[in-house]
């Protein structure tokens, strides 16, 4: 069986990682963080496609592919968490896992930064522990697929 496809979508001004705020964000860039996705999913029998985009519209169509195609979503919205209804409308249709992924801890920051308009249609959200997050959102699509496929299989 070829490896299950995993989509890592990110938001804005996550491409700038590793410049933007790194006493914020840390000192490692977005292609440190593609390639921890990648192996940590390939160790986990998964295929991550890590992408990135300042564009609204476009994650969407991302979220839409997602859900036409059954693919589990780790998902850090940035900005967008907090105020994009678009957003949280298209991932309302998701059709497989979603975890929604913080570098930061939102709670502790800014008021702003308190509401996510995502989080209720998120399978659940991962958030605090710097790109380590991204390793546990990988590692909980893995288990939940896991449960799945353990569900549905034919005795
Ligand atoms: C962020 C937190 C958001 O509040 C912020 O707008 C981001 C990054 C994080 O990963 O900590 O861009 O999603």
């Amino acid at each position: 069986m070829s490896a299950r496809r995993l989509l890592v979508l990110n938001g804005p001004n996550l491409r700038r990682l590793g410049t933007r705020e790194p006493d914020v964000y840390g000192a490692a860039t977005f292609d440190d963080l593609e390639a921890l996705c990648r192996d940590t999913a390939r160790r986990l029998d998964l295929t991550a496609e890590v992408r990135q985009t300042d564009d609204e519209a476009e994650l969407v169509r991302w979220v839409h592919e997602a859900a036409d195609e059954q693919l589990p979503i780790v998902l850090n919205p940035a900005a967008f968490t907090h105020y994009s209804y678009a957003l949280r409308d298209a991932l309302a249709q998701r059709t497989a896992p979603l975890v929604e992924v913080h570098i930061s801890n939102p709670a502790a920051r800014e008021e702003f930064r308190h509401t996510s308009v995502v989080a209720s249609v998120a399978t659940g959200t991962i958030a605090g522990f710097g790109l380590m997050s991204y390793v546990l959102a990988i590692q909980a699509v893995a288990e939940m697929l896991t449960v799945q496929n353990r569900t549905h299989a034919t005795p």
